[in-house]
């Protein structure tokens, strides 16, 4: 948004040029599961760099229209692509009002499992919701109190895990880390009587499922019933050290639909797995950058963000998991380009800013170094867990567990990537690496060596 405002209505992409857009941008990200991501097409859209198209994409349009937001020819709903990096800043600042998190096809999506959590309410309900989530997630703490029982919780599966990998030719995949991965959620958001709790898990992905096709799937009302059974009976147990204590120890009021909260909270820790294990690739493919960050890992006062963190950072901008962020504008605003409806869509595709290379140095690198200096990377919007009031409560929670876990995995073990050259350090990285389709050989310790060198 601009002061020096235009009456006009913003530029207008042609019909070929929003047909570009679709197929480029929106449907390879639909295609590979909004909600819950679909391994064969996420190993297509790698092999042919889709992704890389798509930025391609709006990267040419940003130079014919200039850098205002560019409404699309979309039949039926208005919707707007996000061009310039101050303007995908204040949409972001600018949240919920005049853009509110609550976007249609976004609601859509989530009313499948979670129709009052904070992202999809309005009004004072979102007000509420959001507080909520803050509260439970701590989400101004770098550290979470519960953080020392977390960290445990890490240990003991990343322990567990090397011993299994050990019983299956030495080769560490997606399926077994997963397997891991899942239990280290549920302990964290239910309590540990809920590790080996694959049902829930299995209902909630059922519900992802039918998520991932938004309105196009009816609503499994009463699989999501039983689903919400489940987790009021965690809530009731309240464990001690979970995410579900903190929860309970809230004494939330009814709208603020305290068990409406946790959804989200099992199922975005999903896509934090994922940007542990590309992390992993990273630092095999930076052998010199991961020995730094072990050796800082096992020091006696690692830094508030330390080099693990900022692989996890960098996977996360190289590969956002979250690649599109939808706002809705509640009101016509005006910006320097025109003016853009209310009710309008507005895109921000978080890879055009995070691989733009006109303006970024080195965009396709990894380049964890940017995280670590005081002022992170800047005015610049890498934005994987978004930004402004609407940034994602959880993001210190899951920079702690990527983090630690990463390092007890190290600590355990030496990891190579199969085959190596999968990810090489001195190439631009890829525009998609896909978690599915990683392997990673253990190779035994020497005693005093901890790195993945
Ligand atoms: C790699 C992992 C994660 C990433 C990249 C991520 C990213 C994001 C992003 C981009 C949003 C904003 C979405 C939007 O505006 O439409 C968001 C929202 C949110 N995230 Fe995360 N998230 C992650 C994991 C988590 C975890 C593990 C939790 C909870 C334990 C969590 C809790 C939330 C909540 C509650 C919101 C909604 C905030 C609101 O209503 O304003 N996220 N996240």
């Amino acid at each position: 948004m601009d002061r020096r405002s235009n009456p006009a209505p913003l530029p207008t992409a042609t019909l070929s040029e929003t047909i570009a857009i679709v197929c480029r941008v929106i449907a390879p990200n639909v295609a590979k599961g909004v909600i819950r991501r679909r391994p064969k097409i996420v190993g297509v859209v790698e092999r042919f760099a889709l992704d890389a198209q798509g930025v391609q994409q709006l990267q040419a349009l940003s130079q014919k229209y200039g850098r205002g937001p560019l409404m699309l020819k979309v039949p039926g709903k208005p919707m707007a692509v996000v061009l310039d990096p101050a303007d995908a800043n204040d949409v972001l600042e600018h949240t919920p009002e005049p853009f509110a998190t609550d976007e249609r096809l976004k609601r859509s999506a989530l009313g499948h499992f979670e129709p009052e959590m904070a992202l999809v309410s309005s009004g004072k309900a979102r007000e509420k919701r959001r507080a909520l989530n803050e509260r439970v997630l701590q989400s101004s703490c770098p550290r979470h109190t519960f953080a020392e029982a977390f960290t445990r919780i890490v240990e003991e599966e990343a322990e567990q895990l090397v011993a299994r990998v050990g019983t299956r030719f030495d080769e560490l995949d997606w399926a077994t880390f997963h397997v891991t991965w899942e239990r280290i959620v549920r302990r964290i958001v239910l309590g540990d009587i809920a590790r080996y709790d694959r049902t829930l898990t299995k209902e909630l992905a059922t519900l992802r499922k039918a998520a991932n096709w938004g309105f196009m799937h009816p609503k499994r009302k009463r699989l999501q019933q039983r689903f919400e059974r489940h987790l009021a009976f965690y809530y009731q147990r309240a464990e001690p050290n979970s995410l579900m204590a903190m929860l309970s120890a809230q004494g939330a009021e009814s709208e603020q639909a305290p068990l409406q909260q946790v959804p989200q909270w099992l199922f975005a820790f999903e896509p934090a797995g994922m940007a542990a294990f590309r992390a992993l690739a990273l630092l095999c493919a930076h052998p010199e950058f991961a020995a730094q960050a072990m050796a800082e890992a096992d020091g006696t006062s690692p830094p508030a963000v330390d080099r693990l963190t900022a692989s996890v950072l960098e996977s996360l901008r190289l590969w956002p998991t979250t690649p599109l962020i939808l706002r809705q504008s509640t009101r016509l605003t005006q910006w320097k380009q025109g003016t853009l409806p209310a009710h309008t869509s507005l895109l921000i595709h978080t890879p055009y800013f995070h691989r733009d290379e006109r303006y970024l140095h080195a965009a396709h690198q990894f380049m964890p170094e940017m995280w670590l200096t005081p002022d992170g990377p800047g005015q610049w919007p890498l934005v994987p867990f978004s930004g402004g009031p609407g940034v994602c409560p959880g993001r210190h929670i899951v920079l702690l567990v990527t983090s630690r876990l990463l390092a007890a995995l190290q600590r355990r073990a030496r990891w190579t990537l199969q085959p190596p050259e999968k990810l090489n350090g001195q190439v631009p990285m890829p525009s998609l690496l896909s978690p599915f389709h990683l392997r990673f050989r253990r190779e035994h310790l020497q005693p005093n060596s901890a790195t993945t060198a």
